[in-house]
C-alpha cells in the first residue's frame, strides 16, 4: 500500500503481484441468514474480499451470497484457512479440494494456514513442524497447479516463518495476524516487511471490546469518525489489510474505501495509539506452539 502523497491506495501488492483489497469483511462467527445479507450488503457496498476458514463452516453460506449478488467472481477477493485438524499431506490436499467445492468455485484468491499447531498434538511436539511444512507443500503444489492465486500463512510467529522461510520453495505472501493498539506486533510486522510478507490484521476492533477505550473514543471525536473507523484507519495507516467483522448493515457501512480513505490520523494521533501498546491479546496465543 502505497502513501507518497499521504493517501492511501486501496489493495496491497503482494510479492507475487497480486493485489489484495485492504479492506475486506471477516466472518468468523457468521452463519445463515445474516451472513447472507451481510455479504450482500458489503459487496453493494464495494468491498470485494471476504475472509472465512475451513473451521468457520460458512463457506457454502458464502458461495450463495456471492452468487446471488451477481458481482462477477473475478472481481471478488476471497480468502480461506485449511484448518489444524487438517494439516498434513493428505488432509491439506483434501482440504484445498473441499474449499474449492464449498465456495463453488474453481480457483480461490488465498489459502492460508490457519495456525501454526496440528489438532490433538501436544503444543510443544515437534511434529508440529514436520506436518505444518508438509502442508506448506501442499499448498504449494496448490498454487502451481493455479486453483489458488497466493499462499500464507496465519498466527506465525517469526521463528514458524524463518523455519518456513529456510526450506519454501514458494515463500508465504501473507501472514494473517492479531493486530490493534494494544497488541501491535511491531516486531513481528516489520520481520514480514523485510520478507515481503504483506499482514491481514485480524481482531482490528478488540472483539468490540476496543471500541469503549476512552483514547480510542477521544481520537473518534477529534477526527469526527467513530471509534470502529479509528481502529481500521491505524490498521491501514500501518500498512496492514483490515477484516472487521460485523452483521450489521449500519456498522458495515463504517468500513467503506470511501470512509476509511478519505482521512488520516496524525502523528501525534498514532503516537497516541501506538501508547496504548501493552500486549493485551483478545484471540489465542500461538506462540507457545513448537
Ligand atoms: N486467522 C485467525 O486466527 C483469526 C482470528 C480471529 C479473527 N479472524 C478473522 O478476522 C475477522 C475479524 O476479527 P473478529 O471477528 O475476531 O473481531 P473484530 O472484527 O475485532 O470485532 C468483531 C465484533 O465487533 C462487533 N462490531 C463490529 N463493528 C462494530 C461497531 N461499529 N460497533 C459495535 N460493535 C461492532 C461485531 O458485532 P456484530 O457482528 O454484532 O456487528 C463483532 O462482535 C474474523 O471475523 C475472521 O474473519 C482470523
Amino acid at each position: 500500500m502505497s502513501e507518497d502523497d499521504g493517501s492511501l491506495v486501496p489493495s496491497i501488492q503482494l510479492s507475487n503481484t497480486v493485489e489484495l483489497p485492504a479492506i475486506g469483511l471477516g466472518t468468523f462467527k457468521a452463519r445463515g441468514s445474516s451472513l447472507k445479507a451481510i455479504i450482500c450488503c458489503a459487496l453493494k457496498c464495494g468491498i470485494r474480499h471476504i475472509d472465512t476458514a475451513s473451521v468457520y463452516k460458512n463457506e457454502s453460506e458464502i458461495a450463495d451470497a456471492v452468487e446471488a449478488s451477481k458481482v462477477p467472481r473475478e472481481d471478488i477477493f476471497i480468502t480461506s484457512k485449511i484448518g489444524p485438524t487438517q494439516q498434513g499431506t493428505v488432509k491439506a490436499q483434501l482440504a484445498c479440494d473441499e474449499i474449492l467445492q464449498r465456495l463453488r468455485i474453481n480457483y480461490v484468491d488465498l489459502v492460508l494456514i490457519h495456525w501454526p499447531g496440528v489438532a490433538k498434538l501436544e503444543v510443544k511436539s515437534p511434529r508440529n513442524a514436520t506436518k505444518r511444512l508438509e502442508t506448506w507443500r501442499v499448498l504449494e503444489r496448490f498454487y502451481r497447479s493455479g486453483r489458488v492465486r497466493a499462499i500464507g500463512v496465519s498466527n506465525y510467529e517469526q521463528r514458524h516463518l524463518q523455519e518456513l522461510l529456510d526450506c519454501a520453495s514458494i515463500k508465504p505472501m501473507v501472514n494473517q495476524i492479531e493486530v490493534h493498539p494494544r497488541f501491535s506486533q511491531k516486531g513481528l510486522r516489520a520481520f514480514c516487511k523485510q520478507q515481503n510478507i504483506a499482514i491481514v490484521a485480524y481482531t482490528s476492533l478488540g472483539c468490540g471490546a476496543l471500541l469503549s477505550h476512552n483514547t480510542i473514543q477521544q481520537i473518534a471525536q477529534q477526527c469526527g469518525q467513530t471509534p470502529a473507523q479509528v481502529l481500521l484507519r491505524w490498521g491501514l495507516q500501518q500498512g496492514c489489510a483490515v477484516i472487521p467483522k460485523t452483521t450489521h448493515e449500519e456498522y458495515l457501512r463504517q468500513y467503506t474505501e470511501a470512509k476509511l480513505l478519505s482521512w488520516r490520523l496524525s502523528a501525534e494521533q498514532m503516537q497516541a495509539l501506538e501508547a496504548l501498546n501493552d500486549g493485551h491479546k483478545y484471540c489465542w496465543n500461538p506462540a507457545p506452539v513448537r
